[in-house]
C-alpha cells in the first residue's frame, strides 16, 4: 500500500511514504537543479579528447565553490568525488581518474548539487571529438526516452506509464534498458522513494499526483541489458561490454504535467548532437 504524506510533516530519513511538496519546495528544487544544467551546460565546452574524468570532477567541484554549493556525491556512502563519469560500456557511477578521454568516447556525466538542501540531479552524455554512428543512435534514442519518459509524467498516469514509453521506445529501436539502477525520489534526501522504473506496462506502479519530485534517467544498452558492479564497489558496466548511455531529470508533477528542474538553461539539452 502506498501512502503520501505532506513533505513538510515528513521525517528526514526515507520512511517508504510518498512525500508531496509544496509550490515553494518547487522552486527550491528549481534553483538547486538549475545550478546543476549550469554546470553541465558548461561542461559542453570542456570536454574534449585529452581532459580526464578527474579534471571534469574539478571542474564539478570548483563550479559549485564559486557559487557556494557543495556536490551530493561528495562523500555519500564512501564515494569521493563531486560527480559520475560514465564512459561507453560504463553504465553508471564511473569514478573518475587520470585516464584521458579519447576522441570517439562517449561519456554521461552525472551531477547533484544541494542548495539550501534541496539536490538538483541530472546528468548528460558528451561525445568525445566525433563519434561513430551508433553511438550517436544511441544518443539520440536515450534522450528521446527520457522526454517521452516525461511526457508520461503526468497526474492520473503511474510510474508504470513512464516505463513503458520508455521501454517501447528503446526496444523499437533494438536497445535495451538496463533494470539494475532506477530513479528515485529527490528532493531535501538524494534518494527518497519512489523507485522509478524504465521499463514496464502502462497502468503499473504508482499514481502520479501533483507535489511528487523525482528524477527519471533511463540507462540504454546497444547490447544486453545485465550489469556487474566491479570491484571498486561502484562502477557499473554492461555484461556484454556494449555501449551504455543515459540521459537524467529531477522533474515535480504539477496539476497538469510536470515541471523539468533541470532544463538546460542554454539550449544545450544534447551536448554534441
Ligand atoms: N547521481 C546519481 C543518481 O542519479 C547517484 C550517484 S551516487 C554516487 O542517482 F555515489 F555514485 F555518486
Ligand atoms: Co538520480
Ligand atoms: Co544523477
Amino acid at each position: 500500500m502506498v501512502t503520501y504524506i505532506d513533505a513538510a510533516d515528513a521525517p528526514m530519513k526515507n520512511t517508504g511514504q510518498i512525500r508531496l511538496y509544496t509550490p515553494d519546495d518547487f522552486a527550491g528544487m528549481k534553483k538547486a537543479s538549475q545550478i546543476t544544467a549550469g554546470c553541465l551546460d558548461e561542461l559542453a565546452d570542456f570536454v574534449k579528447p585529452g581532459v580526464t574524468t578527474q579534471a571534469i570532477d574539478d571542474f564539478v567541484f570548483n563550479y559549485g565553490e564559486e557559487r557556494g554549493v557543495y556536490a551530493a556525491t561528495l562523500n555519500y556512502r564512501g564515494y569521493t568525488k563531486s560527480c559520475c563519469t560514465s564512459i561507453n560500456h560504463v553504465v553508471c557511477h564511473g569514478i573518475p581518474n587520470e585516464k584521458p578521454l579519447r576522441e570517439g568516447d562517449i561519456v554521461n556525466i552525472d551531477v547533484t548539487y544541494i542548495v539550501d538542501g534541496w539536490h538538483g540531479d541530472s546528468s548528460r552524455m558528451y561525445p568525445v571529438g566525433a563519434i561513430n554512428r551508433k553511438a550517436e543512435r544511441l544518443l539520440e534514442v536515450t534522450y528521446d526516452s527520457l522526454m517521452l519518459g516525461i511526457e508520461a509524467a503526468k497526474p492520473g498516469n503511474t510510474t508504470g506509464d513512464i516505463g513503458a514509453a520508455i521501454q517501447t521506445l528503446v526496444e523499437s529501436n533494438r536497445f535495451s534498458v538496463v533494470r539494475d539502477f532506477c530513479g528515485h525520489g529527490v528532493g531535501k534526501l538524494f534518494h527518497d522513494t519512489p523507485n522509478i522504473l524504465h521499463y514496464g506496462h502502462p497502468g503499473e506502479g504508482i499514481e502520479l499526483k501533483p507535489g511528487m519530485i523525482f528524477t527519471i534517467e533511463p540507462m540504454v544498452n546497444t547490447g544486453r541489458p545485465n550489469v556487474k558492479v566491479l570491484s571498486d564497489g561502484w562502477t557499473a558496466v554492461t555484461r556484454d561490454r556494449s555501449l551504455s548511455a543515459q540521459y537524467e531529470h529531477s522533474i515535480g508533477i504539477t496539476d497538469d504535467g510536470c515541471e523539468i528542474f533541470t532544463l538546460s538553461p542554454g539550449g544545450i539539452h544534447k551536448p554534441g548532437l
